[in-house]
């Protein structure tokens, strides 16, 4: 290979890998397959139940419950906490996954969830957070 013909071989890997990195696709695994009924309502109930259900400080405060799928996709006091396909610009993600250096984090006051956990209802909302 001349001297001259190095460049493009060296360059187009690197610019392809740029052009994945601005699409934010990355770090990001390909989708596993999780389902709401499995997988990531166990979760909610084991970590969020004790304070998002009626009665308890994270419904009185936000009016968010995790009793069934209906009151998750239901709208808090602030808006929606899941956008399907988005788990980026879901409340309810950005606050398990501390991704934006929030104070607040959930659970409460709590050890975060397990990397496994959080992935896990990653996938599920950006599969559409459908009732699965
Ligand atoms: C120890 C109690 C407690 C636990 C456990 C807890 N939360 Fe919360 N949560 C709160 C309180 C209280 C608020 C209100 C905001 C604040 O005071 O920080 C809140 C607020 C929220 C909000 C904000 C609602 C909105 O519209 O912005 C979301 C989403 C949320 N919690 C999700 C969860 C999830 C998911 C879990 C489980 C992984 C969880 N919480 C576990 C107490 C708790």
């Amino acid at each position: 290979m001349s001297i001259r013909a190095m460049p493009f071989a060296v360059l187009l890997p690197i610019a392809a890998s740029l052009a994945a990195c601005d699409a934010g696709k990355v770090e990001q695994p390909p989708l596993q397959k999780v389902t709401y009924v499995d997988d990531v309502a166990p979760i909610l109930q084991k970590h969020c139940a004790e304070c998002h259900v009626a009665g308890k400080q994270g419904t009185e405060a936000t009016g968010f419950q995790v009793d069934s799928y209906e009151s998750i996709m239901h709208d808090s006091r602030f808006g929606p906490v899941i956008e399907p396909g988005s788990a980026r610009t879901s409340s309810l993600y950005i606050l398990i996954s501390g991704k934006d250096n929030l104070t607040v984090s959930m659970p409460h006051g709590k050890a975060p969830l397990s990397d496994a956990d959080i992935e896990t209802i990653r996938a599920w909302i950006d599969n559409g957070a459908v009732k699965n």
